[in-house]
Protein backbone atom coordinates (compact mmCIF):
# COMPACT_ATOMS: atom_id res chain seq x y z
CA UNK A 1 0.00 0.00 0.00
CA UNK A 2 0.97 3.44 -0.54
CA UNK A 3 2.77 5.64 2.11
CA UNK A 4 0.48 8.41 1.19
CA UNK A 5 -3.40 6.79 2.82
CA UNK A 6 -6.13 8.40 1.47
CA UNK A 7 -7.45 10.33 4.73
CA UNK A 8 -11.00 11.07 5.73
CA UNK A 9 -11.10 14.52 7.63
CA UNK A 10 -14.00 15.04 9.48
CA UNK A 11 -14.82 18.95 10.57
CA UNK A 12 -12.69 19.96 8.40
CA UNK A 13 -13.75 23.14 7.78
CA UNK A 14 -13.52 24.21 11.88
CA UNK A 15 -10.30 25.61 13.62
CA UNK A 16 -8.35 22.75 14.34
CA UNK A 17 -9.49 20.44 11.28
CA UNK A 18 -8.92 23.07 8.71
CA UNK A 19 -5.28 23.33 9.97
CA UNK A 20 -4.86 19.46 9.87
CA UNK A 21 -6.34 19.19 5.82
CA UNK A 22 -3.54 21.84 4.98
CA UNK A 23 -0.80 19.85 6.83
CA UNK A 24 -1.93 16.36 5.72
CA UNK A 25 -2.10 17.71 1.91
CA UNK A 26 1.49 18.98 2.51
CA UNK A 27 2.47 15.77 3.38
CA UNK A 28 1.18 14.41 0.30
CA UNK A 29 -2.47 12.47 1.72
CA UNK A 30 -5.14 12.44 -0.83
CA UNK A 31 -7.55 14.48 1.47
CA UNK A 32 -11.48 14.53 1.81
CA UNK A 33 -13.31 16.46 4.13
CA UNK A 34 -16.53 15.65 6.06
CA UNK A 35 -18.22 18.22 7.79
CA UNK A 36 -22.09 19.47 8.65
CA UNK A 37 -21.08 22.90 8.49
CA UNK A 38 -23.00 23.82 11.71
CA UNK A 39 -19.92 25.59 12.81
CA UNK A 40 -17.06 25.31 10.04
CA UNK A 41 -16.92 27.58 6.96
CA UNK A 42 -17.08 25.75 3.81
CA UNK A 43 -14.28 28.61 2.45
CA UNK A 44 -11.95 27.42 4.71
CA UNK A 45 -11.42 24.36 3.06
CA UNK A 46 -9.29 24.43 -0.32
CA UNK A 47 -10.87 24.13 -3.20
CA UNK A 48 -8.58 21.27 -4.53
CA UNK A 49 -9.77 19.18 -1.62
CA UNK A 50 -13.21 17.21 -2.17
CA UNK A 51 -15.83 18.34 0.30
CA UNK A 52 -18.75 16.18 1.66
CA UNK A 53 -21.51 18.15 3.37
CA UNK A 54 -22.82 16.04 6.21
CA UNK A 55 -22.76 14.61 9.31
CA UNK A 56 -20.95 11.53 11.03
CA UNK A 57 -23.50 9.92 12.20
CA UNK A 58 -25.01 9.30 8.59
CA UNK A 59 -24.17 6.05 8.17
CA UNK A 60 -25.20 5.92 4.72
CA UNK A 61 -23.20 8.61 3.76
CA UNK A 62 -19.57 8.07 5.64
CA UNK A 63 -19.81 4.44 3.85
CA UNK A 64 -20.45 5.77 0.67
CA UNK A 65 -17.95 8.27 0.57
CA UNK A 66 -15.28 5.95 2.96
CA UNK A 67 -15.93 3.65 -0.28
CA UNK A 68 -15.96 6.33 -3.32
CA UNK A 69 -12.62 7.48 -2.24
CA UNK A 70 -10.97 4.76 -0.86
CA UNK A 71 -10.53 6.00 2.67
CA UNK A 72 -8.10 4.28 4.73
CA UNK A 73 -7.43 6.23 7.75
CA UNK A 74 -10.36 8.46 9.48
CA UNK A 75 -8.86 11.83 11.42
CA UNK A 76 -11.67 13.11 13.31
CA UNK A 77 -12.05 16.23 14.46
CA UNK A 78 -16.12 17.36 14.02
CA UNK A 79 -17.45 18.03 17.62
CA UNK A 80 -18.74 20.27 19.73
CA UNK A 81 -15.77 22.46 21.98
CA UNK A 82 -17.43 24.90 24.49
CA UNK A 83 -16.95 23.24 28.22
CA UNK A 84 -20.03 26.69 29.26
CA UNK A 85 -22.16 25.66 26.87
CA UNK A 86 -21.16 21.73 27.77
CA UNK A 87 -22.50 22.74 31.29
CA UNK A 88 -25.81 24.13 29.71
CA UNK A 89 -26.56 21.82 26.95
CA UNK A 90 -25.37 18.46 28.38
CA UNK A 91 -27.38 16.00 25.88
CA UNK A 92 -25.81 18.23 22.77
CA UNK A 93 -22.16 16.93 23.57
CA UNK A 94 -22.99 13.54 24.18
CA UNK A 95 -24.84 13.74 20.89
CA UNK A 96 -22.26 15.69 19.28
CA UNK A 97 -18.68 13.94 20.93
CA UNK A 98 -19.48 10.85 22.14
CA UNK A 99 -23.13 9.06 20.22
CA UNK A 100 -22.00 9.96 16.52
CA UNK A 101 -18.06 9.51 17.16
CA UNK A 102 -19.37 6.05 18.39
CA UNK A 103 -21.72 6.03 14.86
CA UNK A 104 -18.43 7.26 13.08
CA UNK A 105 -16.38 4.09 14.63
CA UNK A 106 -18.90 1.52 13.67
CA UNK A 107 -18.95 2.81 10.10
CA UNK A 108 -14.75 2.54 10.47
CA UNK A 109 -15.58 -1.32 11.14
CA UNK A 110 -18.05 -2.09 8.60
CA UNK A 111 -15.90 -0.77 5.81
CA UNK A 112 -12.51 -2.00 6.82
CA UNK A 113 -11.23 1.45 7.61
CA UNK A 114 -8.07 0.07 10.25
CA UNK A 115 -6.54 3.79 11.47
CA UNK A 116 -8.23 6.55 13.28
CA UNK A 117 -6.88 9.59 14.69
CA UNK A 118 -9.52 11.56 17.63
CA UNK A 119 -9.66 14.96 18.55
CA UNK A 120 -9.48 14.59 22.59
CA UNK A 121 -8.72 17.04 25.00
CA UNK A 122 -6.85 18.09 28.29
CA UNK A 123 -10.54 18.40 30.27
CA UNK A 124 -10.77 14.46 30.03
CA UNK A 125 -7.96 15.06 33.36
CA UNK A 126 -10.89 17.68 35.45
CA UNK A 127 -8.68 19.45 37.76
CA UNK A 128 -5.24 17.37 38.21
CA UNK A 129 -3.07 16.45 41.08
CA UNK A 130 -0.32 17.51 39.81
CA UNK A 131 1.36 19.32 36.94
CA UNK A 132 2.73 18.86 34.13
CA UNK A 133 0.69 16.26 33.67
CA UNK A 134 1.12 12.38 32.27
CA UNK A 135 -1.43 10.62 30.07
CA UNK A 136 -1.74 8.04 33.22
CA UNK A 137 -2.90 11.06 35.74
CA UNK A 138 -6.47 9.91 36.96
CA UNK A 139 -8.99 10.97 34.21
CA UNK A 140 -11.67 12.78 36.26
CA UNK A 141 -13.40 15.44 34.09
CA UNK A 142 -15.46 18.13 35.88
CA UNK A 143 -17.67 19.18 32.46
CA UNK A 144 -19.70 17.40 30.03
CA UNK A 145 -17.25 18.59 27.33
CA UNK A 146 -14.24 16.15 29.72
CA UNK A 147 -16.49 13.42 29.51
CA UNK A 148 -18.28 13.50 26.06
CA UNK A 149 -14.70 13.35 24.87
CA UNK A 150 -13.17 10.53 27.45
CA UNK A 151 -16.46 8.66 26.50
CA UNK A 152 -15.35 8.34 22.81
CA UNK A 153 -11.47 7.67 24.06
CA UNK A 154 -13.34 4.50 25.76
CA UNK A 155 -15.63 3.40 22.77
CA UNK A 156 -11.72 3.60 20.71
CA UNK A 157 -10.24 1.52 23.45
CA UNK A 158 -13.15 -1.17 23.72
CA UNK A 159 -13.33 -1.22 19.78
CA UNK A 160 -9.15 -1.52 19.16
CA UNK A 161 -9.56 -4.91 21.55
CA UNK A 162 -12.18 -6.42 19.92
CA UNK A 163 -11.44 -5.29 15.90
CA UNK A 164 -8.49 -5.44 13.61
CA UNK A 165 -8.88 -1.47 14.21
CA UNK A 166 -5.94 0.88 15.86
CA UNK A 167 -6.43 4.45 16.82
CA UNK A 168 -4.16 7.57 18.45
CA UNK A 169 -6.14 9.72 20.96
CA UNK A 170 -4.50 13.46 21.37
CA UNK A 171 -5.07 15.13 24.41
CA UNK A 172 -4.53 18.62 23.41
CA UNK A 173 -3.77 21.40 25.75
CA UNK A 174 -4.29 25.38 25.00
CA UNK A 175 -4.57 25.82 21.08
CA UNK A 176 -3.34 29.27 19.47
CA UNK A 177 -2.59 30.76 16.71
CA UNK A 178 -3.29 30.49 12.93
CA UNK A 179 -1.95 29.03 9.78
CA UNK A 180 1.40 30.86 9.34
CA UNK A 181 0.90 31.16 5.59
CA UNK A 182 -2.82 33.41 6.87
CA UNK A 183 -4.89 30.08 4.77
CA UNK A 184 -7.01 29.86 7.76
CA UNK A 185 -7.69 30.78 11.51
CA UNK A 186 -9.96 30.73 14.57
CA UNK A 187 -13.69 32.12 13.24
CA UNK A 188 -15.53 31.88 16.94
CA UNK A 189 -18.92 32.76 16.54
CA UNK A 190 -18.84 34.56 20.19
CA UNK A 191 -15.17 34.03 21.50
CA UNK A 192 -14.50 33.34 24.73
CA UNK A 193 -11.30 32.05 24.39
CA UNK A 194 -8.12 33.94 26.54
CA UNK A 195 -5.80 34.85 23.32
CA UNK A 196 -8.79 35.70 20.57
CA UNK A 197 -10.47 37.79 23.57
CA UNK A 198 -7.33 39.17 23.90
CA UNK A 199 -7.13 40.25 20.33
CA UNK A 200 -10.61 41.27 19.66
CA UNK A 201 -10.05 43.57 22.54
CA UNK A 202 -6.67 45.21 21.30
CA UNK A 203 -8.49 45.67 18.15
CA UNK A 204 -11.31 48.13 19.61
CA UNK A 205 -14.09 45.15 19.08
CA UNK A 206 -14.57 45.22 22.95
CA UNK A 207 -14.19 48.26 25.14
CA UNK A 208 -12.46 45.57 27.54
CA UNK A 209 -11.94 42.27 28.67
CA UNK A 210 -12.26 40.34 32.08
CA UNK A 211 -9.76 38.24 33.97
CA UNK A 212 -11.40 34.96 35.44
CA UNK A 213 -9.93 35.03 39.06
CA UNK A 214 -6.34 36.65 40.45
CA UNK A 215 -6.85 34.48 43.71
CA UNK A 216 -5.47 31.17 42.28
CA UNK A 217 -2.13 29.59 43.91
CA UNK A 218 -0.12 30.59 40.98
CA UNK A 219 2.62 32.96 40.63
CA UNK A 220 0.66 36.06 39.94
CA UNK A 221 -2.89 34.66 40.93
CA UNK A 222 -4.01 34.01 37.30
CA UNK A 223 -4.56 31.14 35.81
CA UNK A 224 -1.76 29.06 33.88
CA UNK A 225 -2.08 27.07 30.94
CA UNK A 226 0.33 25.40 28.51
CA UNK A 227 -0.71 27.11 24.82
CA UNK A 228 0.46 24.90 21.25
CA UNK A 229 0.49 26.34 18.06
CA UNK A 230 -2.50 24.99 15.82
CA UNK A 231 0.15 24.29 13.05
CA UNK A 232 2.46 22.19 15.61
CA UNK A 233 -0.90 20.39 16.42
CA UNK A 234 -1.52 19.33 13.36
CA UNK A 235 1.47 18.24 12.12
CA UNK A 236 1.15 15.86 15.04
CA UNK A 237 -1.97 14.26 13.47
CA UNK A 238 0.25 13.08 9.99
CA UNK A 239 3.04 11.88 12.66
CA UNK A 240 0.38 9.93 14.15
CA UNK A 241 -1.37 8.48 11.19
CA UNK A 242 2.20 7.83 10.10
CA UNK A 243 2.98 5.86 13.31
CA UNK A 244 -0.21 3.45 13.13
CA UNK A 245 0.30 3.24 9.29
CA UNK A 246 4.02 1.88 10.09
CA UNK A 247 2.66 -0.97 12.37
CA UNK A 248 2.97 1.78 15.83
CA UNK A 249 0.73 0.65 18.47
CA UNK A 250 -2.78 2.27 19.62
CA UNK A 251 -1.60 5.53 22.23
CA UNK A 252 -3.48 8.23 23.82
CA UNK A 253 -1.12 10.97 24.28
CA UNK A 254 -0.66 15.04 25.72
CA UNK A 255 -0.02 18.03 23.14
CA UNK A 256 1.23 20.33 24.73
CA UNK A 257 4.85 22.60 25.01
CA UNK A 258 5.33 21.73 28.44
CA UNK A 259 5.26 25.39 30.02
CA UNK A 260 3.15 27.70 31.26
CA UNK A 261 1.94 31.41 31.11
CA UNK A 262 -0.72 33.14 33.33
CA UNK A 263 -3.29 35.03 31.95
CA UNK A 264 -1.33 38.29 32.51
CA UNK A 265 1.48 37.72 31.19
CA UNK A 266 -0.86 36.57 27.69
CA UNK A 267 -2.51 39.74 27.99
CA UNK A 268 0.81 41.55 28.26
CA UNK A 269 2.05 39.62 25.33
CA UNK A 270 -0.85 40.71 22.98
CA UNK A 271 -0.20 44.28 24.03
CA UNK A 272 3.35 44.08 23.30
CA UNK A 273 2.96 42.22 20.06
CA UNK A 274 -0.30 44.02 18.39
CA UNK A 275 1.07 47.26 20.18
CA UNK A 276 -2.32 49.02 21.36
CA UNK A 277 -3.31 48.59 25.22
CA UNK A 278 -5.91 46.23 26.63
CA UNK A 279 -8.18 47.61 28.86
CA UNK A 280 -8.18 44.75 32.24
CA UNK A 281 -11.02 44.30 34.66
CA UNK A 282 -10.61 41.37 37.60
CA UNK A 283 -13.60 39.33 37.63
CA UNK A 284 -14.14 35.67 39.85
CA UNK A 285 -13.20 32.66 39.18
CA UNK A 286 -15.13 30.92 35.60
CA UNK A 287 -16.45 27.51 37.34
CA UNK A 288 -14.69 24.57 36.45
CA UNK A 289 -10.97 26.71 35.99
CA UNK A 290 -8.15 24.62 36.94
CA UNK A 291 -5.14 26.73 38.59
CA UNK A 292 -2.73 25.32 36.73
CA UNK A 293 -2.70 23.35 33.07
CA UNK A 294 0.87 21.89 31.84
CA UNK A 295 1.51 19.11 29.44
CA UNK A 296 4.19 16.51 29.82
CA UNK A 297 3.84 15.76 26.47
CA UNK A 298 7.31 13.74 26.26
CA UNK A 299 5.47 10.71 25.61
CA UNK A 300 4.27 12.22 21.96
CA UNK A 301 7.21 13.33 21.25
CA UNK A 302 9.34 10.05 21.72
CA UNK A 303 6.61 7.81 19.72
CA UNK A 304 5.84 10.15 17.07
CA UNK A 305 9.33 12.18 16.86
CA UNK A 306 6.90 15.31 16.94
CA UNK A 307 9.13 18.32 17.35
CA UNK A 308 6.88 21.57 17.45
CA UNK A 309 8.30 24.19 15.43
CA UNK A 310 6.25 26.77 16.95
CA UNK A 311 6.45 26.54 20.75
CA UNK A 312 7.45 30.35 21.19
CA UNK A 313 4.13 31.75 22.55
CA UNK A 314 5.27 34.63 20.55
CA UNK A 315 5.37 33.19 17.42
CA UNK A 316 1.33 32.12 18.48
CA UNK A 317 0.32 35.29 19.28
CA UNK A 318 2.08 36.84 16.15
CA UNK A 319 0.12 34.59 13.77
CA UNK A 320 -3.11 34.94 15.84
CA UNK A 321 -2.23 38.59 15.53
CA UNK A 322 -2.04 38.22 11.73
CA UNK A 323 -4.83 36.21 11.17
CA UNK A 324 -7.70 38.61 12.77
CA UNK A 325 -6.28 41.96 11.48
CA UNK A 326 -6.63 40.31 8.00
CA UNK A 327 -10.25 39.20 8.92
CA UNK A 328 -10.65 42.73 9.96
CA UNK A 329 -9.84 44.56 6.18
CA UNK A 330 -11.48 41.89 4.89
CA UNK A 331 -14.53 42.81 7.02
CA UNK A 332 -15.71 39.58 7.78
N1 LIG B 1 -9.59 33.66 30.70
C1 LIG B 1 -9.74 34.94 31.18
N2 LIG B 1 -10.51 35.82 30.47
C2 LIG B 1 -11.13 35.48 29.30
C3 LIG B 1 -10.96 34.16 28.80
C4 LIG B 1 -10.18 33.27 29.53
O1 LIG B 1 -9.23 35.29 32.24
O2 LIG B 1 -11.84 36.32 28.72
C5 LIG B 1 -8.72 32.71 31.43
C6 LIG B 1 -9.41 31.46 31.91
O3 LIG B 1 -10.06 31.66 33.13
C7 LIG B 1 -8.24 30.49 31.98
C8 LIG B 1 -7.33 30.93 30.82
O4 LIG B 1 -7.72 32.27 30.54
O5 LIG B 1 -7.53 30.65 33.16
C9 LIG B 1 -7.52 30.12 29.56
O6 LIG B 1 -8.90 30.06 29.24
P1 LIG B 1 -9.46 29.59 27.81
O7 LIG B 1 -10.94 29.79 27.84
O8 LIG B 1 -8.68 30.23 26.72
O9 LIG B 1 -9.10 28.04 27.77
P2 LIG B 1 -9.41 26.89 28.86
O10 LIG B 1 -8.10 26.60 29.54
O11 LIG B 1 -10.55 27.20 29.72
O12 LIG B 1 -9.90 25.71 27.92
C10 LIG B 1 -9.06 25.04 27.05
C11 LIG B 1 -9.84 24.60 25.82
C12 LIG B 1 -10.90 23.62 26.20
C13 LIG B 1 -10.29 22.49 26.96
C14 LIG B 1 -9.48 23.00 28.10
C15 LIG B 1 -8.74 21.90 28.77
O13 LIG B 1 -10.43 25.71 25.22
O14 LIG B 1 -11.51 23.13 25.03
O15 LIG B 1 -8.52 23.94 27.67
O16 LIG B 1 -8.70 22.17 30.13
F1 LIG B 1 -11.28 21.71 27.46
Amino acid sequence: MSEHLPVLITGGAGYIGSHAVHAFVAAGHPVVVLDDLSTGQRDAVPDTVPFVEGNVGDAALVSATIRDHAIAAVVHFAGSVSVPESVADPLKYYRNNSGVSRDLIQSCVDTGVRHFIFSSTAAVYGIPDKVPVLEDAPTVPINPYGTSKLMTEWVLRDTAEAHDFNYVALRYFNVAGADPQGRTGQRSASPTHLIEVAIKTAQGLRAQMEVFGEDFDTPDGTGVRDYIHVADLAEAHVLALRHLHGGGRTATLNLGNQQGFSVREVIEAVQRISGHPIQVKTAPRRAGDPACLVADASTARRLLGWRPQRADLDTQITDAWRWQQSRLTEGT
